[in-house]
């Protein structure tokens, strides 16, 4: 049963948000990185942007080396561009995400459009499968897109649960259900078709546990509301009450 408990990749892309308001060096999301760690942080995710407007490069050479020998996974998320594919290229993190950008998003606001863009995005996932990072494919929950994502060499794909978080924060709760109902078939369907299935975007102490109940979700990444709660409560329990409500959720199901 614990095997099958969702991991924690713990996005610390918000303390570099924080260092970047005054330009100097503080506070250092590699050390919030180890922090995450320390407080029981199964993984540390981090997008490095086109327009680095959080992690830098150096951020992410950093955290590579940091979770190499502290022996966790660095799953990076990029989109498919060619300087992001040879950063990742040369970085070699655990795992990479791919996700659509958009300069003007304020964050990640939609899936990536696997079906539509299967020839773009087949050689960039080869080719960094083959250099031995996981590739997840940061999809909405939706048949066409989950079957696409499983005809490429991508192994795992993460469900955005911004609508599903967005959708409570209205008060909508007919809405939530449909969206929920989606990614649970989604997660099915993902599942049989050989796919591991992670779950992200927007995720809080109040919203969480409905998407770790879903038995095929492997991995939730969390990362504005940790970073933010850290604020008050500090990094180290809201790290271990996330943990604390994936993991009830997962054994209340
Ligand atoms: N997963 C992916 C693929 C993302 O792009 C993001 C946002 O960077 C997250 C998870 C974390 O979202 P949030 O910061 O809302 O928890």
């Amino acid at each position: 049963m614990k095997e099958t408990l969702p991991r924690l990749g713990v996005n610390i892309d918000h303390i570099a948000t924080v260092r970047n308001a005054r330009g100097g060096e503080h506070p250092d999301p590699v050390a919030g990185a180890w922090a995450a760690i320390q407080a029981g942080a199964d993984g540390i995710t981090a997008h490095l942007r086109e327009d680095r407007r959080h992690m830098r490069d150096d951020d992410m050479e950093r955290l590579q080396l940091l979770c190499e020998s502290e022996n966790i996974p660095l799953n990076m998320e990029m989109a498919a561009t060619s300087e992001m594919q040879n950063i990742a290229l040369r970085l070699k993190p655990k795992a990479v995400c791919i996700v659509p950008e958009r300069r003007e998003e304020r964050t990640t606001e939609g899936g990536l459009d696997v079906a539509g863009q299967h020839n773009r995005l087949v050689p960039i996932i080869s080719a960094l499968n083959d250099n031995g990072s996981r590739v997840s494919l940061f999809i909405e929950a939706v048949t066409h897109q989950i079957e696409a994502a499983a005809r490429t060499d991508a192994k795992v794909v993460e469900f955005h649960t911004g609508a599903y978080a967005h959708a409570l924060d209205a008060d909508d709760k007919g809405k939530a259900d449909e969206i929920l109902k989606a990614l649970q078939k989604g997660a099915t369907l993902a599942h049989s078709l050989g796919l591991e299935v992670h779950f992200g975007h927007g995720l809080t102490f109040d919203n969480v546990e409905p998407i770790a109940a879903i038995p095929e979700g492997m991995e939730l990444n969390i990362g504005h509301f940790i970073i933010g709660e850290a604020i008050f409560m500090g990094l180290e329990p809201a790290i271990k009450e996330m943990h604390r409500r994936a993991t009830q959720a997962r054994y209340r199901s």
